[in-house]
Order: C-alpha cells, then structure tokens, then sequence
C-alpha cells in the first residue's frame, strides 16, 4: 500500500479537494490503491494517478493531483507532465487546463527547487508548452522507443516567479469621489495604519482622482510600500486635448503608476480597445506602472466568451507595449458584473479567469510574463478579501467602494 504521505502534501491534496467539492475520502482511497497496486515507475505512476484523476474528479482537479502525486513519489523531472497532452484530451481543447493545475500544484510545492524538465516529441504538445513558457533546452535522440523519434526537452524555471510574487499588491480605486482635502485624510489616515506597520509582502497603491493625486501623494511621500497613481491618462505628450492629463503631468503631481482601461471608461466613456492599448503603451514609454483592467460584461460570461474576450483585450492593451520587465506593468481582471454590485466572483471563476490571463501574459512577455501581477476587482470587501488573495494566480486586490475608508481599506491591506 502507499508510503506515508509527506504532511504538505497531505494538507495540499485535502484543500485541492475541498476547493473541488470533492472531499470524497473513498473515491481518493480507490485512486490510490489502483495507483500503488502495480509495480509501477514514478512516471508511470503519476500518469496514471492524473487519468484516473481525470475521470473521477475532471479537469482541473486531474492536474492537481498528478502534481502531488509527483510529489509523493519524490519524482525529480516532471516527464509526467505529459498526461497533460494526451491526445484525447487535447483534441478537447483540455490540454492547456490540466497542464495549469499540474503547474499550480508545482508551484504550491516547490517541486523540482523550480525547475520542470518535459520531454516533448509532436508539434502540437510543443506548443502548448511555449504557450506556458517552457523553454526548448536540448534535445533527446531517439527517445521515443516505439517510433525511434527524437524527443525535444523543454524547462519552464518556476523559481522566478515564487520571487517576484512574493508580493502582493493591494490597490485603492477611489473613483469620483473625494475633494483634495478629503482624499489628503483619508490618504492620511491610510498612513497611520499601515506605515511602518505594513503586513508582510504586501504593496500599496492609491489611486485617487486627478485633483487629489498631489494631495495623496504629499501625505504618503516618504511612506513604505505605499505608491500613488492616476485613474486615467491620455497618450500624448501635450497639445490641443481638452480636458485631458499627459503622463508627464501625473508624474509631476507624484504618481507613479496609472489605471488603463478600466470598465467604467470602456463603458460608461466609451473607450474602445485600440484607444487603452495607445494609452498604455505611451504611459509605459513616459515612466509610468501601467495596471490594465480587463473583464467580461455578464453576457459574455453567459456565452462562453470568457477566454475570447480577455485574450481580446489584452492584446489590444498590449499591442504597442515594450515592457523591461514585471515591474512595469500589472493586470486588473474585473468582471465587469461584480464591479459596485456586491456579486463577488466565486473562486473557481476567479481562479479560472486568472489562469487565462497568466497565460495570455506568458505568450505575449515569454520571458516574464509569469511575474506579472495579476489583480483581482469587483466588490472586494474585508469580509472575502483573505480568501480571495489566496488563490491561485492572485497576486492582490483592486478594491472599489470597500477602499474609500481608511480602517476598511486597511483590514484588506492585511487579510
Ligand atoms: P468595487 O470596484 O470594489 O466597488 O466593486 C472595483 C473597481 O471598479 O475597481
């Protein structure tokens, strides 16, 4: 029967199962007792262990547990990792979600100190690996023995991102609201709480209303951890754009980062993709943090358009970008029927919106578009905000109505 289970994998398998709703102790008993009744190689093993997986529990679940079992069996390369291409599931369109949660999984346990190796033979696997960032590193000759085929080895470094994602970002969208002196108080009040005193790995990022960004910015000048940005920006240098604010102009009044493209302005403003993506590729160029804001109105959630509309959006945004790195760019996933309505994403569909979006940032940054900060908004609250900030590919919180008082703002700093 199986070896004792490694505690953290034990506790990781128990959560993958709660979080699934398939806390189904005699189901996982059968699972493992077909895996371990045969004297198997480890490869064997976890290929086995996600099919089986697969057809108790379904997709993403599959790829979870094939990661811990790679785990529990103490495997060092993650040639397993193929169960994620089997050619049935890939001629589904699966392929991409299994393999997400076997790298979830990895990244959960620090398999591999970060480092996952995959022997990768036809065409369409290989792409799907270039799509998560795998890089080609060597080939293997011959390696398939039934074909006599050469295998190419593909590495995706998961330490990197552990690092930069150790922190997260927590940002204040204030919106329309607050005169100078009220946003001054409340930016004022923020500092009291949190400076000096800020929870660990946790940024800050107020973004105010034009005529308040200086205001905020002197009170927080000298803070730690806490930036200011702007909600808009208009892409030109200077000229005859009434009513408008240049990049050099917020940088002048203390921001440091600027919103784009968020769903208030492409709905209630009319901005369409094209006009968010020259903003954000000129704020970048001009020295700003650009936060993209992305998400699907309800009737494109309804007809299945989730991943068409991001992948949409997110090119657009970033059509004309020239990032360096991580740093200079972050992405607000906000659906647009949870903003100020008091509906919260559930998990799952958090999580899985979340997951599109890493990868569309993958293929589009390969070098590091898996650092990438990946925001989550719409009615974020200090009663769910701990919960939310602890899933998957959640690197923090754009936080509307719930941000407009200092103490509530600062109890989702904290969560
Ligand atoms: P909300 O707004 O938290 O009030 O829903 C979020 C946002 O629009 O950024």
């Amino acid at each position: 029967m199986a070896e004792p289970v490694d505690a953290r994998c034990a506790r990781e398998l128990t959560a993958v199962f709660e979080e699934l709703g398939a806390a189904d102790a005699g189901a996982l008993a059968a699972l493992e007792a077909l895996c371990f009744s045969s004297p198997w190689s480890e490869a064997q093993f976890v290929s086995s262990f996600g099919q089986a997986a697969f057809r108790a529990f379904g997709l993403r679940a599959a790829g979870r547990l094939a990661g811990y079992a790679a785990v529990y069996c103490g495997a060092d390369e993650l040639e397993l990792l193929n169960i994620a291409v089997l050619p049935e599931l890939r001629r589904q369109g699966l392929g991409a979600r299994l393999l997400d949660g076997v790298l979830q999984a990895a990244r959960k346990t620090g398999m591999n100190r970060g480092l996952l190796e995959v022997r990768v033979g036809n065409a369409p696997a290989r792409a799907l690996y270039e799509s998560f960032g795998f890089a080609p590193v060597g080939r293997r000759k011959r390696y398939y023995a039934d074909t006599g085929e050469d295998a190419l080895v593909y590495q995706l470094d998961l330490a990197s991102r552990e690092e930069c994602c150790m922190r997260k970002i927590v940002a204040a969208n204030w919106k329309m609201y607050k005169t100078r002196g009220e946003a001054a108080a409340t930016a004022t009040a923020l500092r009291r709480l949190l400076d000096g005193n800020m929870p660990e790995g946790r940024d800050v990022v107020v973004f105010p209303p034009f005529l308040a960004v200086s205001a905020v910015a002197e009170a927080l000048a000298g803070a730690d951890r806490m930036a200011v940005g702007a909600q808009d920006v208009y892409p030109a240098a200077e000229g005859a754009f009434t009513g408008e604010v240049s990049p050099a102009m917020l940088r002048d009044g203390g921001a440091s980062w600027v919103l784009v493209g968020h769903s208030e302005r492409r709905h209630v403003l009319g901005e369409d993709d094209a006009f968010v993506g020259r903003k954000a590729a000129f704020a970048l160029e001009q020295g700003l943090k650009i936060m993209v804001c992305v998400g699907e109105t309800l009737e494109e959630r309804e007809a299945g358009r989730l991943e068409a509309v991001l992948a949409r959006q997110l090119d657009a945004a970033f059509a004309g970008v020239r990032a360096a790195g991580c740093g200079d760019l972050a992405v607000a996933y906000e659906p647009v029927w949870a903003i100020g309505t008091g509906k919260v994403a559930g998990p799952r569909e958090i999580a899985e919106a979340h997951a599109l979006v890493r990868r569309l940032l993958v293929r589009r940054f390969p070098e590091f578009g898996n650092n990438v900060a990946i925001l989550y908004g719409g009615s974020v609250k200090p009663a769910n905000a701990a919960s939310i900030i602890a899933l998957d590919n959640v690197d923090g919180l754009l936080v509307g109505g719930a941000s407009l008082d200092a103490e509530s703002f600062s109890a989702i700093v904290r969560a």
